[in-house]
């Protein structure tokens, strides 16, 4: 047994360094599930046999060796750093006395003005490359700005009063460790009955309290067992909470609050498809990809510039935001000219509170870009499970701790996506005496990125429609963090309220909790000066003049936006709205503002106390939308340092000030919200909760823009011959 339990920790150890290696040293991955022959066909068709293999500089197939990324070079103003930038950086501060020492939180790019770029074309040479460093040395916060063409520090800022740069992957991996230096800590976990070689931890950010917790950069950590299952989130030790100083890795306080709870056994949770193979086999479906018999439609030049039939932007990934998209604009079917959409769209933050004010509990109130960087969390992408077949797949370039570059490969990918839906159509009935059914198929372009935040797994989709909508799509996966019990069945509890949850399974309950995912859209509809139009649904009375019959019908009502607390937007079902972004100085034809909508669907609204300490750091989730006047320091959502901050540099915050928003450069951000009551079947991993909200063109165009598009030919899709098994 003893033997056992070590082979697990060697193995977790064995993970821990593959893991770092594959983050540090951009190790050649083992393409698992890349299997060329998943088509089942039997036909001449080249496709049909194995995909085509043309010569594609597109194409960058995941089982090619990784991009090291050495020769980058920047070629437009928003480019992220390279890792020739990040090297530059890394020796300037390195070689200077008050840098040596430091751990590095962040390294990106500082983007140039709004109106520098705006004004910038290509081939002009680049504006002057900036990056912006936030550092710790010594207990201090620095936010140094360096010129990289020059390679010297252009400001050296000390960072707030409150709150903490994000966590870097070596202050999350050593809080982990720095328990088993403390020997009360060895005692409890031995008296729980847990061997220390079977124990696993986690990094779980404290959120903000009090006083007691200020002047000191803190995390818990809570621990969990993993004999006998990868899926050691299931067997969590209860009720154990060990609080540190991040700084120090000095043990402040052991909470032990579970010496009764017993440990949930390891049966059933496991999810890895090559250890429940033997036991369980379910074929429901036969083998499924689409077809692109030409190659996909979309190019990426210079790295970073996407161009799919009417769409352009560039995309880039982030440390801190996952995916950054900019400069999107769409192309008027028309006039044939590119039309400004948004100059940058990207996660801002999120938020999730669990719902449970218990001592192991009441501080889960994650901020996973500003504590944990969702950038960081993004892992590797699974070809032809995570994304289809023909996605081009996007590395990010990161800079470590210690300030040297590495490279997090497949983070994002890009696809077409056609799910068999229909793009418009119209058929004529019989008694018309026509004969018409014109049909039109919708293709979509796909930049899909997952983090998994360690349980959790967020999965963000940017989708983009040739009739101009972009979907910002968020969905959840992975596993949910449970709370051990006495209880094995509903059965032995009274009252299920005090349960702060579901009993899932014996000694597991699934804790209530939200997510809140904030996005910053900065739209520039046709040029930056937007203003925000409500349009309200009313019911109105016929006048006795129109003598109708009716005794009411909907009027819409537009209501501009003139400062920010007019723009702030609790969604309800009983005042029907659209939310118009609009140029006011462009219309169309017949006279029409130029715009986009936002459409708000399925989303969740916060119902925690305002003063409540979480929701006051969390407070950018008080609205569904808010739109502030343009500010390049505005960026994040819940502060730039979110970690253990006290909600003083928030949206919310900004917003108070009720600036003016009308005709001008504005921001507009949404936040998609879910609750989250855990369910049996989310035991042992969950199935996919998706929710989206659209920005969708109104009046943009002069009619519809894909009027024009052909519909599919049957000789342009050759068709593969499914086994002849498969067709009886
Ligand atoms: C706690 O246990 C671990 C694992 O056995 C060991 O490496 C560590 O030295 C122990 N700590 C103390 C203070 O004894
Ligand atoms: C821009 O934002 C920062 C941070 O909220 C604020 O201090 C500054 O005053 C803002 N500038 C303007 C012009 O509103």
């Amino acid at each position: 047994m003893e033997g056992k339990s070590f082979i697990s920790f060697i193995v977790l150890i064995i993970g821990f360094i593959a893991l770092f290696t594959l983050t540090f040293l951009n190790f050649p991955e083992t393409p698992s599930s890349n299997k060329e022959n998943l088509l089942n066909c039997n036909t001449h068709s080249p496709w049909c046999r194995f995909h085509p293999k043309k010569p594609d500089p597109l194409q960058n197939p995941p089982e090619s060796t990784p991009r090291r990324h050495t020769t980058d070079v920047p070629h437009h103003p928003l480019d992220p750093l390279t890792i020739n930038e990040l090297n530059k950086v890394k020796s300037l501060l390195s070689t200077n006395p008050i840098f040596k020492t430091a751990s590095f939180h962040s390294i990106v790019l500082e983007e140039p003005p709004k109106s520098t770029v705006l004004r910038w074309k290509k081939p002009d040479p680049l504006p002057q490359r900036q990056a912006s460093v936030v550092a710790r040395v010594s207990g201090d916060t620095h936010v140094i700005l360096i010129d990289l063409d020059k390679a010297e520090i252009i400001s050296d800022n000390p960072g707030p009063i409150s709150g903490y740069p994000m966590m870097t992957m070596e202050d999350m991996t050593s809080a982990t460790w720095a328990p088993f230096s403390d020997a009360n800590f060895n005692r409890t976990i031995i008296a729980r009955g847990v061997d220390l070689m079977d124990l696993t931890c986690l990094p779980i950010s404290t959120g903000w309290f009090g006083k007691t917790e200020e002047n000191r950069r803190l995390i818990k950590v809570q621990c969990y067992s993993i004999k006998d299952t990868a899926n050691f989130y299931m067997r969590p030790i209860e009720g154990l909470t060990v609080l540190l100083d991040m700084d120090t890795k000095e043990v402040i306080e052991i909470s032990e609050k579970g010496k009764n709870i017993p440990i949930p056994n390891s049966d059933n949770t496991e999810y890895r498809y090559s250890i429940l193979k033997s036991n369980q086999k379910l074929n429901l479906i036969n083998p499924i990809s689409i077809e692109q018999p030409k190659g996909p439609s979309f190019t990426i030049e210079d790295n970073h510039l996407v161009k799919w039939a009417n769409w352009e932007f560039h995309l880039k990934a982030d440390p801190r935001a996952a995916v950054i998209i900019s400069q999107a604009k769409v192309r008027d079917p028309e006039t044939g000219v590119l039309r400004d959409v948004m100059y940058k769209g990207f996660t801002s933050e999120l938020f999730v509170p669990y719902m449970d004010p218990t001592d192991a509990w009441y501080f889960k109130t994650y901020m996973d870009a500003g504590e944990y960087g969702f950038g960081l969390q993004a892992m590797p992408l699974d070809p032809l499970n995570d994304c289809p077949r023909n996605a081009y797949y996007m590395d990010g370039v990161f800079a470590a701790g210690d300030g040297m570059p590495y490279v997090r490969s497949n983070m994002i990918c890009v696809f077409e996506s056609y799910a068999g839906d229909i793009g418009w159509r119209h058929s004529e009935s019989p008694i018309t005496g026509l004969e018409i059914k014109e049909v039109r198929p919708k293709v979509t372009l796909v930049v899909r990125m997952a983090a998994s935040v360690a349980n959790y797994d967020y999965i963000v989709d940017w989708e983009f429609q040739t009739d101009g909508l972009i979907r910002i799509k968020v969905g959840l996966s992975g596993i949910l963090m449970v709370k051990g019990t006495s209880y094995i069945n509903m059965n032995q509890i009274n009252n299920q309220e005090n349960l702060y949850g579901t009993l899932l399974s014996e000694n597991v309950i699934g804790v209530i909790h939200d997510h809140y995912v904030t996005f910053h859209l900065d739209m520039d509809i046709d040029g930056s000066d937007n203003s925000f139009v409500k349009i309200h649904l009313k019911r109105e009375k016929p006048s006795p003049s129109d003598q109708s019959p009716r005794r009411s019908y909907l009027k819409a009502i537009r209501e501009v936006a003139k400062t920010e607390k007019d723009a702030q937007v609790k969604l309800k079902l009983y005042d029907p709205s659209e939310f118009h972004v609009i140029n006011p100085s462009k219309k169309t034809r017949v006279g029409n503002p130029v715009g986009y909508k936002v459409v708000a669907a399925g989303t969740a609204a916060n119902l925690l106390d305002l003063d409540d300490p979480p929701q006051k750091r969390g407070a950018f989730t008080n609205n569904q939308i808010w739109v502030t006047p343009y500010n390049r320091s505005e960026q994040w959502a819940g502060g730039l340092f979110a970690y253990q901050s006290q909600g003083e540099d928030t949206l919310a915050v900004w917003a108070e000030r009720d600036r003016e928003i009308e005709d001008k450069d504005i921001v507009v951000w949404y936040t998609l919200g879910f609750h989250h009551i855990p369910c049996q079947e989310d035991f042992p991993i969950m199935p996919t909760v998706s929710s989206s909200f659209e920005l969708k063109p109104v009046n943009f165009f002069e009619r519809n823009p894909i009027l024009r598009i052909p519909p599919n030919a049957k000789e342009d899709l050759p068709t593969c011959k499914a086994a002849a098994k498969a067709t009886n």
